[in-house]
């Protein structure tokens, strides 16, 4: 059993998340925990602050053209900082802490992105297409913000309105 997933609207996901200092056995388990839920959840990427711990980290798994995600694809990203976006594009996203909601959202397609691995050492990484889109998403979620806060305010009505309709249709015994 994973730790539990934080789903909207739950106001954990609105906190801004710190950078890690510590670069200990703790987060290296909190990064395994990370990655069991997003396994778990199917997700191609996850948030610390998904599983409740406000800290700036974040992991990927972009599946393999066979539809896997491998262990050994597995990416951890510690104190990410976005220091290039180009090229702007409209991308089909979802959330695991948004079930069964996807919508377009303006991202960048292509990213330059700088971050620390598990033991501290800093790298830096260029990305483009569902990578470059996962990355800005992660770290949307490490300031507090979800996708759907980027979307035009009519689809962001639509959004509440077929949100709060599911929770009702889910409620029913
Ligand atoms: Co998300």
């Amino acid at each position: 059993m994973s730790r539990e997933l934080i789903v909207y609207p739950d106001k954990r996901l609105r906190q801004k998340s710190a950078r890690v200092v510590k670069f200990d056995d703790g987060l290296g388990a909190l990064l395994e925990d990370m990655n069991l839920a997003m396994i778990e959840h199917n997700g191609v990427g996850l948030a610390a602050i998904q599983i409740g711990e406000p800290l700036r980290a974040f992991v990927v798994n972009i599946a393999n053209e066979e539809g896997e995600r491998l262990p050994e694809n597995l990416m951890e990203f510690i104190n990410p900082e976005i220091v290039k976006a180009e090229e702007e594009i409209l991308w089909n996203e979802g959330c695991l802490s948004i079930p069964e909601f996807t919508e377009e959202v303006i991202r960048f397609t292509k990213i330059t992105l700088k971050y620390q691995d598990r033991r501290g050492k800093p790298f830096v990484i260029e990305a483009e297409g569902l990578l470059a889109i996962a990355f800005q998403h992660e770290i949307d979620h490490l300031d507090g913000k979800l996708f759907v806060d980027r979307l035009p305010l009519l689809k962001r009505k639509k959004f509440e309105k077929e949100w709060k309709k599911n929770l009702k249709a889910n409620a029913k015994p």
